[in-house]
């Protein structure tokens, strides 16, 4: 293995930049030419690439985002995509690829890998958390911390304005980044789409805590599970109450990875490396069970299953 090919494609999730630095600074101290590919998938199809050099990713480690920039590629999915792709990898004398990005990045992956037999290592990150197997994305901190950090600014002026809120969080179609934030934001109530909703039980516990003195509230609401505004209506045809909505959207996507994020990224930067240079291919490397691990694509893709119960009990039992 001479030549080896970073990118970053789906969403971006802040600990990229990390994970960008370690795959090229560990790539070139194992004696690899490392390129980086521009917009995910994207810039493999257009040959959109260039040799990185240790310079090349100085000062990046504190940022959000992403250098090589990331995109979604519905034509990557086409057979003509794909081997327009392959086709670059072929030009280029690529040996292997690093492709950091989340599950439907490693689905793209895993399908390239069958077909055209290009060794291909997945680093996970997305904010969304919902990779399977993994315990933890690169970004999926940062994302909580920053809408936490949202939420506590939220309950300075609920508790003050004796209000209602219903926040709504990111996450795709898990509820992950809600209940962990829900929990650590000492919030009232939490919405997920692993949970059927129970909106007669939510407005029952507000009415009743109005009755005895309780007056402000924060539900959080996740994106699958429906729109903060929708439901905020609901909770005033039901109790008469105001409300008030706040929807977090693209902030939970950006700023200082954490250093959570970053040392995750910067672990399974070198663990991608190693596992390419060991002739190991159509797997993600991350933190499985508490341990680093390496996961198949093909359990990495399918639907995680969110351990919801103790956590939505302690929300409830805590509020
Ligand atoms: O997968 C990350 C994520 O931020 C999801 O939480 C969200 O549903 C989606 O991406 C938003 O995508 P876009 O930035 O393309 O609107």
């Amino acid at each position: 293995m001479k030549r080896i090919a970073v990118l970053t494609t789906g969403g971006d999730a802040p600990g990229m930049n990390p994970a960008i630095r370690s795959v090229v600074r560990y790539g070139i101290n194992q004696k690899l030419e490392v390129m980086g590919v521009f917009r995910g998938w994207w810039g493999l199809i257009n040959e959109e690439l260039k040799v990185l050099d240790h310079r090349s990713v100085s000062g990046i480690i504190n940022q959000g985002g992403t250098i090589l920039k990331t995109a979604r590629c519905a034509e990557f999915k086409t057979e003509e995509g794909m081997s327009r792709a392959y086709n670059t990898v072929k030009k280029y004398n690529i040996d292997g690829l690093v492709v950091i990005g989340g599950n439907g990045s490693f689905t793209a992956a895993h399908e390239f890998y069958k077909k055209y037999k290009v060794p291909v290592i997945g680093i996970p990150a997305s904010i969304d958390n919902d990779v399977n197997g993994i315990d933890y994305t690169i970004g999926t901190d940062t994302a909580i911390n920053t809408a936490l950090d949202a939420i506590d600014k939220i309950r300075d002026t609920a508790t003050s304005m004796e209000r209602i809120f219903v926040v709504e969080v990111m996450g795709r179609n898990s509820g992950f980044i809600a209940l962990t934030v829900a929990l650590a934001g000492g919030c009232e109530d939490v919405i997920i789409p692993e949970k059927k909703l129970d909106l007669e039980l939510i407005c029952h516990d507000i009415v009743h805590g109005n009755l005895v003195g309780k007056m402000s509230w924060i539900i959080v609401v996740a994106e699958g599970a429906g729109k903060a505004e929708d439901i905020a209506k609901k909770i005033t045809e039901i109790t008469s109450l105001e409300t008030r909505t706040v929807v977090l959207g693209h902030v939970q996507r950006g700023g200082r990875p954490t250093a959570v994020s970053r040392d995750l990224a910067l672990h399974l930067g070198k663990s991608a490396v190693d596992c390419l240079l060991s002739g190991k291919t159509d797997i993600a490397v991350g933190l499985g069970g508490g341990k680093f691990a390496e996961i198949d694509f093909e359990v990495a893709i399918q639907k995680k299953e969110l351990k919801i119960v103790n956590l939505f009990n302690l929300i409830r039992v805590l509020t």
